[in-house]
């Protein structure tokens, strides 16, 4: 179930001969909502890193001769522009993290649950997959990439508990690791409101994916590839990718960043982009209840400003 569907639509503000690109297609759930309310003379360009999810999307979108389907990383928006001969977009959606698909039905361990090779990996050419880093990095490595990308506040005895099991055994599955974390975590802590891999998962899934470095290299980029009057939406799932999106967006809409005891401004920086709402947006109440997923999401829409 798509997050934030209709206002996602909304705030892309589509326009007629304007192009517009979906980073993230998944299932095609946002696709198929923008697409239906595309004007005839627009273009839809649908991204994923996942083969998957270009298959997927692909078969439900249909044959339409405004949309496109490429399988990239977001991060090469501008290649994928280049090979399409596309100067400037009109508006672009990131709903970030995994898909119902990849969770459920890909094979590639992203849930706890499933006795599923651990593996990670979105795009499954890609390099090292989940498996190798648990089983080769050092406790500390481990410690801190859960305390960095998990905010796990447990990490150290967590990264102790991960190095003690494999030494009896490789860790291979998603099921397993998630059995370890469990163990490592006496029920005193009161019951779980979240399953106590849920970090744990989550650090290994954005260290395997690159996710930061991604969104940092998309964000430092997006400015030189939007027109005026673009519209850039990112639902982010966690803190760590929505900071990341606030920051980039409070920057684009400052002119001078100048220290304040600078005389005169050096830098001559003028905004970018405007925010569309200065706060994140979240789900209503109805919607989390529907879709249980929508809980942690939150939407943050900027429009870039003629230069
Ligand atoms: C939450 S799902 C998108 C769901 C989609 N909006 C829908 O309605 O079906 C996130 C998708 O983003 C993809 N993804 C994550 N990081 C990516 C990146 N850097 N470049 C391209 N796709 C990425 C994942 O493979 C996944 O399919």
């Amino acid at each position: 179930m798509p997050v934030l569907l209709q206002e996602t639509v909304r705030c892309l503000n589509l326009k007629p001969e304007a192009i517009y690109v979906d980073g993230t297609t998944g299932s095609g759930g946002h696709s198929l909502e923008i697409l239906s309310h595309l004007p005839e003379n627009s273009r839809l360009i649908c991204l994923d890193r996942d083969p998957d999810a270009i298959r997927l999307s692909r078969e439900r979108l249909g044959s339409d001769p405004r949309v496109h389907f490429t399988q990239a990383n977001f991060s090469d928006l501008a290649g994928v522009m280049r090979d399409l001969t596309i100067e400037k977009i009109d508006g672009i959606l990131l709903d970030l993290g995994m898909s119902s698909y990849q969770i459920e039905q890909s094979g590639r361990g992203f849930s706890f649950i499933r006795e599923e090779p651990l593996d990670m990996r979105m795009n499954p050419n890609h390099k090292p997959a989940g498996e190798h880093l648990i089983n080769s990095l050092s406790a500390r490595s481990l410690q801190t990439l859960l305390w960095e990308y998990g905010e796990e506040r447990r990490a150290k005895t967590l990264a102790r508990a991960v190095v003690k099991a494999r030494e009896k055994e490789p860790i291979k599955t998603a099921a397993q690791l998630a059995r370890i974390i469990e163990a490592a975590t006496p029920r005193s802590h009161g019951p779980w409101k979240r399953h106590p891999a849920t970090k744990t998962f989550q650090a290994i899934r954005i260290a395997v994916n690159n996710e930061m470095d991604n969104l940092e290299t998309f964000l430092r980029k997006i400015p030189n590839l939007m027109a005026a009057e673009g519209r850039l939406v990112v639902i982010s799932y966690h803190s760590l990718e929505d900071r990341q999106v606030k920051k980039a967006m409070v920057h684009w809409e400052k002119t001078c960043t100048c220290p304040p005891d600078f005389p005169v401004c050096g830098c001559d920086k003028t905004p970018a982009f405007k925010r569309v709402f200065k706060k994140g947006q979240k789900p209503e109440q109805a919607e989390i209840h529907h879709n249980p997923r929508a809980r942690s999401a939150i939407m943050r829409v900027a429009e870039r400003i003629s230069s």
